[in-house]
């Protein structure tokens, strides 16, 4: 059995104030998670020299993963934050207030929900499609520090978890899901760093 470690970057700027999409860098507490996913990932992976830690390429989950040493980083373009078109960088306020039409269609069906010119659910889920087929084929661990909208879908998928629940799925920051795929069925640990 080999792990796979699901975890979100460490708390942005944009999370602090609310904002949803954007490319922001880490807080100081997503400094400081950085640094204890790093400890945890060193003592975790000591003696697995084919390990690899995969990211997103924003900013966000590159800074989270920089403190690792002594593994391969590789960077996903399929690993990016659900693209929230003309959304990007609003509060939920915001688009609430400002429009009203797209957040009740939100509300009423997350999964299918596209944001004009971005991209709903569904669309993560199939973008998700060549990461999941690499995971599979991977004999050693791998670290995927990626966001909240595309763990959920890769943990649903993980964790066969049904289409309709993905979107509403619990995915916390500074914490790591790890998953055992073994021979007698896939095993979830968590370990919440802060
Ligand atoms: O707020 C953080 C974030 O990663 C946003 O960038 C993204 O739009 C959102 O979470 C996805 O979560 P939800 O689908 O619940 O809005």
């Amino acid at each position: 059995p080999r792990p796979i470690l699901l975890t979100r970057h460490g708390e942005s700027r944009d999370n602090v104030r609310g904002r949803i999409g954007g490319d922001s860098v880490i807080s100081d507490s997503g400094e400081l998670y950085a640094k204890k996913l790093a400890n945890f990932v060193e003592k975790r992976l000591k003696n697995e020299k084919a390990a690899s830690i995969w990211t997103s390429t924003l900013q966000r989950t590159i800074l989270t993963a920089s403190p690792i040493a002594g593994f391969p980083k590789i960077q996903w373009r399929a690993l990016d934050e659900i693209n929230a078109g003309v959304c990007d960088g609003m509060t939920y306020e915001e688009i609430k207030k400002n429009m009203p039409e797209e957040y009740e269609s939100r509300k009423k069906d997350k999964l299918r929900y596209r944001y004009p010119r971005g991209e709903s659910y569904l669309d993560v889920i199939q973008r998700l499609e060549p990461v999941i087929i690499e995971l599979e084929r991977q004999r050693a661990p791998v670290v995927v520090i990626s966001h909240q909208a595309v763990l959920r879908a890769l943990y649903a998928y993980f964790a066969d978890r049904p289409l309709k629940e993905i979107p509403h799925i619990e995915m916390p920051l500074h914490t790591i899901i790890e998953i055992q795929m073994g021979v007698t069925g896939v095993q979830e640990k968590r370990y919440k760093l802060m």
